[in-house]
């Protein structure tokens, strides 16, 4: 007796499709399972006969061998208890074989035969649909997701009866809208509108979200740093259905959907500087779960009191800000998830707080302040293209009462010079200016020989470094593109090279 089935494994964000062969033949009753199942899913075996059983239907008193196909791939993910318990009631003729042919099944079972809320149904419905299938059986609560995909007939259950049921003719689900794209800007808490003065810094996060450029805001405490940072998401442009899908299957993958749909708002995350690194990288014991540099893909990773984390977080992080991706390495092998996302930091300038302060004197002794200046530098700095002082607002600016620019208005300009970067880099497969690699920005840049000249001057004047030059490359383009300029002008560049942090350490403390 024979019966098949088809399942979808899970690595990393991707599904592939597989084929679930169950055999029943003589022999005492057990369930084998081969074809290269990861531990979890071994595991899952002691967990199919019960639901089988709980749902009123018959587990075979025979020898059951159940076979993933491909051999070669490994089967991982939490979702392959449905499609291995269906391919058991196929061969044993439970269920008829020719409508289940039609389907992939997902979707974690209990003792009790619920089929439980399964992380990555969208990945899973996503590669149904490429593998040419008509429908996906998944749990009721993830039904939402899975009709994201078009053209795809989407069958929610709540438990193994349901599904058995549907496949007799005994039962239909609840026809399946799908999720509507919800826009959450009515349900964003925060605007730039509530951010006072500071008139730098709003103009700094401004060129950051148009180019896509990593930002380190460092000032006093109160400054506001904390309050700009959390407002990058809301001026960035909106994400193209695509980009959307993506953060929506990442979320999906790592469980945090909660049955929401489509996500179209940019994510923003702010781990907490004690993140432990495979909570900041991904990572996981059952099946390889997408970290915070994952979740915060095409949108904001937003690391406040960067000096507080972990050294080795910190330098964990060089490779996803180069590569936009992060590679995680298990004895069972890497997985890949996608990690390109714009990066703020916050910090203080020094120990105490108030180094450079007009207001209060800064009381760290030499050898702290050194040390700190440490923490801050290195490779991670190299890598954020605008640096910038936040100073302590004077009390005519915390007064007054005028409302800033809200974001909705910085984010036209944004999408504009975002339109301009992509036509100007079309085919080079890089969608802003911060993603380009040195040579070709400035290639592409169209830098006037006076803006050449000024940058070369800073080269000797200021020690500029190879990378620190091409950083200056980038953000002045970005800063002509907000102009609408089509090439770069010394102006541009002058902007450009005040927002570094050396240039910042040579400011006078002005301590009075
Ligand atoms: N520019 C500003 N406009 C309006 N309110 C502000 C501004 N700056 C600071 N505030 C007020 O001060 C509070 C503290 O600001 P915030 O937490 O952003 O400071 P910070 O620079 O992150 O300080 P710390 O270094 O202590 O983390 C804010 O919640 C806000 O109420
Ligand atoms: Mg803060």
């Amino acid at each position: 007796m024979y019966g098949r089935v088809t399942g979808v494994s899970l690595l990393g964000v991707r599904g592939h499709v597989v084929t679930v062969e169950a055999h029943i033949g003589r022999g005492l009753p057990a369930l084998t399972l081969t074809g290269l199942p990861g531990a979890p899913v071994q595991d899952a075996r002691d967990r199919i006969r019960p639901a089988v059983e709980s749902a009123g239907l018959a587990w075979p008193m025979r020898r059951v061998v159940v076979n993933l196909a491909p051999g070669n791939l490994r089967k991982e993910g939490p979702g392959l208890d449905l499609p291995v318990a269906m391919g058991v009631l196929v061969a044993s003729a439970q269920v008829p074989a020719d409508r289940v042919a039609g389907f992939a099944f997902a979707g974690e079972l209990s003792l009790k035969g619920e089929l439980l809320p399964t992380p990555g149904i969208l990945s899973v419905a996503l590669a149904a649909s490429r593998a040419g299938l008509p429908g996906v059986v998944v749990p009721a609560a993830n039904a939402g997701e899975a009709a994201l995909v078009e053209g795809l007939e989407v069958v929610g259950a709540g438990t193994l009866t349901e599904v058995v049921g549907f496949f007799r003719g005994t039962w239909r689900p609840p026809s399946t809208a799908p999720e509507r794209e919800r826009t959450r800007e009515a349900e964003r808490a925060v605007d730039l509108a509530e951010v006072r003065g500071q008139a730098r810094a709003r103009r700094a996060l401004e060129v950051a979200a148009a180019g896509g450029h990593n930002v380190l805001l460092v000032g006093p405490p109160g400054a506001g740093k904390t309050m700009l940072a959390r407002r990058l998401a809301t001026i960035l442009p909106g994400m193209t259905r695509t980009e959307a899908l993506e953060v929506t299957q990442l979320h999906s993958v790592a469980g945090l959907l909660d049955g929401a749909g489509l996500r179209t708002d940019r994510p923003f995350r702010a781990p907490h500087h004690s993140i432990s690194l495979s909570a900041l990288l991904g990572g996981g014991s059952s099946y390889p779960r997408p970290g915070e540099v994952s979740l915060a893909h095409h949108g904001v990773l937003f690391l406040d009191e960067l000096t507080e984390f972990r050294r080795d977080a910190v330098e964990a992080l060089r490779q996803p800000l180069e590569d936009g991706r992060v590679v995680i390495a298990r004895t069972a092998g890497t997985v890949e998830f996608p990690a390109r996302f714009t990066l703020v930091a916050a910090a203080n300038p020094c120990p105490c707080g108030f180094l450079g302060d007009t207001r209060r004197r800064c009381v760290c002794q030499e050898h702290r302040l050194q040390a700190y200046r440490q923490r801050l530098s290195g490779p991670l700095l190299d890598r954020i293209d605008i640096q910038l002082v936040v100073p302590r607002l004077s009390r005519r600016e915390l007064l007054d009462e005028t409302p800033g620019e809200p974001s909705a208005r910085v984010r036209e300009r944004v999408e504009e010079a975002r339109d301009r970067q992509r036509i100007r880099l079309r085919g080079t497969g890089y969608a802003c200016n911060a993603h380009l690699p040195g040579p070709l920005a400035r290639r592409l840049s169209r830098v006037r020989p006076e803006a050449l000249e000024l940058l070369a001057r800073a080269v000797d004047g200021m020690a500029l470094s190879g990378r620190g030059f091409d950083r200056a490359v980038k953000v002045a383009r970005t800063i002509a593109d907000l102009a609408g300029a089509d090439e770069v002008g010394t102006d541009h560049v002058s902007e450009a090279l005040a927002y570094r942090m050396d240039v910042m350490e040579e400011e006078p403390a002005g301590v009075g």
